[in-house]
């Protein structure tokens, strides 16, 4: 049977109490591994699902999605705010569908993440409204090398920046009046994966000139100052002594040039979004194809490559996020872990997402990780038909929480994921003194493989003790010889479960459940907890 269960959580849904008034405003606490998402004063874990582009266009589409995402066990839905609609009139602006949504976010406990669909979306300016696109006077465009119009607005466009910027600032004032006691909204997205593409940079006249004059010397000055943070890309072309855009920054001067306009501009909207209502407020990037060059993926985005361009620019944004589609997840979230920049994956492939998740929070320590289109996701009435994927695994997030968020903090966490096409078919991960080594499940005794795909989230929850989450792994325990030099063994193994808010013991593992004690084997497509006792023993006793 397949109805619309969401619809029937809604109607039950619409007695719940509403969250009581909020202290402090959500924040960002940076840290040098990273930092946490603050809300209500605690910090928060944030399981996230971004919503299609056409999902948020119409407020009755809140009453049949956010009830769906509340059963993936999504906390958080990030959608799109189109600047189209929110002024379709120059000066007159309709927040009724966003209200409609806050509403219906806080029936169901969700909270929002706003997606500011501005001047670009993907580099182009589809979401600015028709009286913008139409006058390419006030609001020019991009030129391109052969001195055609783009789609895509000007960086150097100061009417297009102010009308921007105006409509942003009224955005956040809404929803400072209608949600700062609730806090339902906890960030905003400026603009959406900006950059220009296109061969070599903005060609219009006034970016012709800029080009050729003289690199800002503040942006210079903060790069010397920041010169241990470069990325490799950016030191090595980085020369403090030229004076043009090709005299300090050589090959990249098109990329670094466009960086730094995106950047300018929109520090300038999110400054006048803050003065409103300080929520935390970041930008994310369309990430290179492998061998991808700048202007085939949106040239100047807050790519990892000149990051230290947008923070001289962008003192307002408070992190900077990658949209992960590519295979190499694990390479682009570790290009964004850096201090004073927590993770936060505002976009990744949904296919693999119920495997990555596990990474994201346990290896990387992200606050957030959100699968993009999550509400193409069927949710079944039938309580007895296999669960998406998704939702074990942030079921399974969910429940561990209150341990994961201080152990995050703690460096007790970490993760790892493996695919069949894996370039090993072995990771291992050390953590509290103990090697974590998997490879993927295998049937007995065939040893064919079980799954293409496994993922784990391990806790220290004591000095010998883990909480392991994830499926499709098989697990071998070792003593770390860092550490020292003894013989490691499993203790104990527990299946555990949180039901009706409190821990239980669903089974306890021993015999062929851990090959005679010496494995731990997660299943193939279902995700679960175990409590693991690990113990170790002087190498000489052993013998
Ligand atoms: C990245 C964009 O940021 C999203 O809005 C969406 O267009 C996805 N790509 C995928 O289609």
């Amino acid at each position: 049977m397949k109805i619309n269960v969401c619809t029937l959580l809604l109607a039950t849904s619409l007695f719940a109490t509403p969250a009581s008034r909020a202290t402090d405003l959500p924040h960002i606490a940076k840290s040098a591994v990273g930092g946490q998402l603050i809300v209500d004063g605690k910090p928060f874990l944030m399981l996230g699902g971004e919503l299609g582009n056409s999902s948020a266009g119409t407020a009755a589409q809140a009453d049949t999605i956010l009830p769906c995402m509340a059963q993936l066990h999504v906390n958080t839905v990030l959608m799109p705010v189109a600047w189209e609609q929110l002024e379709p009139v120059e000066g007159q602006f309709d927040t009724s569908i966003l209200d409609h949504w806050i509403d219906v976010a806080r029936e169901q406990h969700i909270h929002l993440v706003l997606l500011w669909f501005g001047s670009w979306k993907n580099a182009f300016s589809n979401y600015a409204p028709a009286w913008v696109k139409q006058d390419t006077k006030r609001f020019p465009r991009a030129i391109s090398v052969d001195g055609t119009d783009t789609e895509i607005l000007s960086t150097l466009a100061p009417e297009t920046v102010q009308a921007d910027s105006r409509a942003y600032s009224h955005l956040l004032a809404h929803v400072r009046d209608k949600d700062a006691d609730q806090q339902t909204v906890l960030m905003v997205q400026v603009e959406n994966e900006v950059g220009y593409l296109g061969r070599g940079r903005d060609r219009s006249a006034i970016a012709n000139k800029q080009f050729e004059g003289a690199v800002p010397a503040t942006l210079v000055h903060q790069l010397q100052e920041r010169s241990t943070a470069l990325s490799p890309e950016l030191a090595s072309h980085f020369n403090p002594r030229g004076r043009s855009w090709k005299e300090v920054f050589g090959d990249a001067a098109d990329e670094v040039f466009m960086a730094w306009n995106y950047a300018s501009y929109i520090e300038q909207v999110t400054a006048a979004g803050k003065r409103a209502y300080a929520l935390p407020m970041y930008v994310n990037a369309q990430l290179p194809a492998p061998a991808e060059r700048a202007g085939e993926y949106p040239s100047g985005g807050p790519h990892p490559y000149y990051l230290e361009v947008y923070r001289a620019a962008a003192p307002s944004i408070d992190l900077y996020s990658p949209d992960i589609y590519w295979p190499n997840f694990e390479y682009w979230v570790q290009r964004y872990k850096r201090a004073g920049n927590p993770v936060f994956i505002p976009e990744a492939r949904i296919e693999s997402a119920p495997f990555n998740a596990f990474y994201a929070y346990g290896e990387a320590g992200a606050f957030g990780f959100c699968p993009f289109g999550i509400d193409s996701i069927e949710v079944s009435a039938d309580h007895t038909a296999a669960r998406p994927a998704i939702e074990q695994t942030f079921g399974a997030l969910n429940d561990l929480s209150e341990m994961l968020i201080p152990a995050q903090a703690a460096g007790k966490t970490r993760g790892l994921v493996l695919h069949a096409d894996s370039p090993r078919a072995t990771q291992t991960v050390a953590l509290g003194g103990y090697l974590f080594e998997a490879t993927l499940s295998r049937s007995w005794p065939a040893k064919t493989l079980l799954t293409d795909d496994g993922a784990m989230t391990i806790i220290q929850s004591g000095p010998d003790e883990f909480l392991i989450a994830g499926r499709g792994l098989t697990l071998s325990f070792w003593r770390d010889p860092d550490v020292d030099e003894r013989v490691a063994g499993i203790g104990m193994v527990e299946e555990v479960s949180r039901i009706g808010g409190k821990w239980a013991v669903v089974r306890r593992l021993n015999g062929d459940q851990t090959n005679q004690g010496r494995n731990l084997s997660l299943p193939a497509t279902q995700v679960r907890i175990y409590r693991v006792v690990l113990y170790s023993i002087d190498r000489a006793m052993q013998h």
